[in-house]
């Protein structure tokens, strides 16, 4: 038999079938401890305006209390509960007796259920905040280690300019930098208490808002009722945060995938982030980064997929609201674990520096040709025209740029001189992007230098 918070009205039971459907507490058991905290705090807050004695404030606090203690130890037995809301209040009372039947006055489970999820949001943003930041040291400290490390830049998956190694590396740190601020947006609205919205209508009894707010740790509340209790936007946002921030993992994922072919030979996976075939005794696969890949994936679908629940609903709040958590727990368990795999990834990878430098080749140096007339005063469209006829020259020779005589040179254009010799040289390449956000070693140590402040300041 169910233990429903709404039975009075009614005169049958509810269809077996629809009981499990409408059941949530196999989910929103999660956040016991959040909805815990926010009825003990509104159950000071009745106390201030005496619609609590001292006594029975006490009797149900320290109630919950025991009522969370059996959910920590895993004593806590799930009776027919329909969701957490109804578990722990059963529960309060057979503990507590009469004092637990006061507790919910005013509020609505309406107003209750968005500020758990609220509380704990809030919880579960400061850690991936954490894994993250975890993330970005191991691309910052793995930058700085292997700053002389060049390999070829692409476009188009095509080969490009020369680039440091570690220039690469933390363009994907950047990104995962700016989803670290996005955290921090998010959470100014996670961080608006929604308790004392009751079910639609408001709170009926003067309490406080303010100093509940306060004392449950929100900076702000929210100013109308209807709006507070219908309202999902900081879940959608959460979803398409983890599908932002996934689909950057996705991107790093793929490079590595590309690099760790024997083809290109970048990297190596380390063994404890591979596994083999079943069939192919030689292989090892990346499997860790296709995972990423794939999870990264999905992550959009269930904010795709919450999105169309929001469509349309009428205002306040609805019963297809319930699956909000489902796509909240989901999506954070997804995220921490491939924030791990990636850091574990890329922390065991092993770069093959030499083959990134073998797979440097001159005709990637044709731009610096170019720059290098740029420096002689030619316009640079005629200098890209020219780098592009001495480019056409070797080719047509099957010789490198680099092959060919000063005098062959000249002929092409008057302005190349015997220090054309100093374009073909691969530090000096990347040498010249000194610009703030360029791949010269004094650019990419300032990139370190930055988001190492960044890190440190939390
Ligand atoms: N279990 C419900 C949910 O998660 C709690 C809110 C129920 N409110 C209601 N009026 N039925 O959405």
């Amino acid at each position: 038999r169910s233990h429903k918070l709404w039975g009075g009205r009614f005169k049958s039971s509810t269809d077996h079938q629809l009981e499990q459907l409408n059941a949530s507490i196999h989910v929103d058991r999660r956040m016991y401890a959040e909805d815990i905290v926010a009825s003990q705090a509104y159950a000071k807050t009745l106390n201030s305006i005496q619609l609590l004695t001292n006594d029975e404030t006490s009797k149900i606090c320290t109630g919950l209390d025991q009522v969370k203690q059996e959910w920590d130890e895993g004593s806590f037995n799930i009776v027919n509960d329909e969701d957490i809301h109804s578990a722990n209040e059963r529960r309060l009372k057979e503990i507590i007796g009469e004092p637990a039947t006061k507790l919910h006055m005013g509020r609505s489970r309406n107003d209750q259920v968005a500020t758990d999820m609220k509380l704990w949001l809030r919880g579960a943003l400061k850690k991936l905040d954490e894994k993250l930041r975890n993330l970005i040291e191991v691309m910052v400290n793995r930058a700085r280690d292997e700053i002389d490390y060049l390999m070829p830049g692409y476009t188009h998956l095509q080969r490009a300019q020369p680039v440091r190694w570690s220039h690469w590396l933390l363009s994907h740190a950047w990104n995962f930098k700016s989803d670290c601020e996005k955290i921090k947006d998010l959470l100014k609205r996670v961080n608006v208490m929604p308790l004392g919205s009751g079910a639609l209508a408001g709170n009926p009894f003067d309490i406080d808002r303010n100093l509940l707010a306060h004392n449950l740790g929100f900076s702000d509340l929210t100013q109308n009722s209807m709006q507070a209790v219908g309202d999902r936007d900081y879940i959608a946002e959460f979803l398409f945060w983890a599908s932002l921030t996934g689909i950057h993992l996705t991107r790093l994922s793929e490079d590595l995938i590309i690099y760790s072919s024997k083809e290109f030979n970048f990297v190596e996976i380390h063994d404890s982030f591979s596994t083999g075939s079943s069939l192919m005794p030689q292989k090892r696969n990346p499997d860790s980064l296709e995972l990423i890949r794939g999870v990264g994936g999905g992550l959009f679908g269930q904010c795709c997929s919450f999105m169309m629940v929001l469509k349309s609903l009428p205002s306040t709040y609805n019963k297809d609201l319930q699956g909000d958590k489902e796509a909240m727990f989901s999506s954070f368990d997804k995220m921490i674990s491939i924030l791990d795999v990636a850091s574990g990834t890329l922390e065991s990878l092993k770069v093959n520096a030499s083959n990134c430098h073998e797979a440097l080749s001159f005709d990637m140096l044709a731009t610096d040709l170019a720059y290098y007339l740029v420096r002689k005063s030619v316009p640079f469209r005629e200098a890209h025209h020219i780098a592009g006829k001495v480019v056409s020259a070797a080719e047509a020779r099957g010789v490198e740029m680099y092959d060919l005589t000063l005098e062959e040179l000249k002929t092409i254009s008057k302005h190349f001189d015997a220090d054309v010799a100093k374009v073909w040289n691969y530090v000096n390449s990347v040498e010249q992007y000194e610009a703030i956000g360029g791949t010269a070693k004094n650019s990419v140590l300032q990139q370190i230098q930055t988001l190492d402040y960044w890190l440190e300041a939390g």
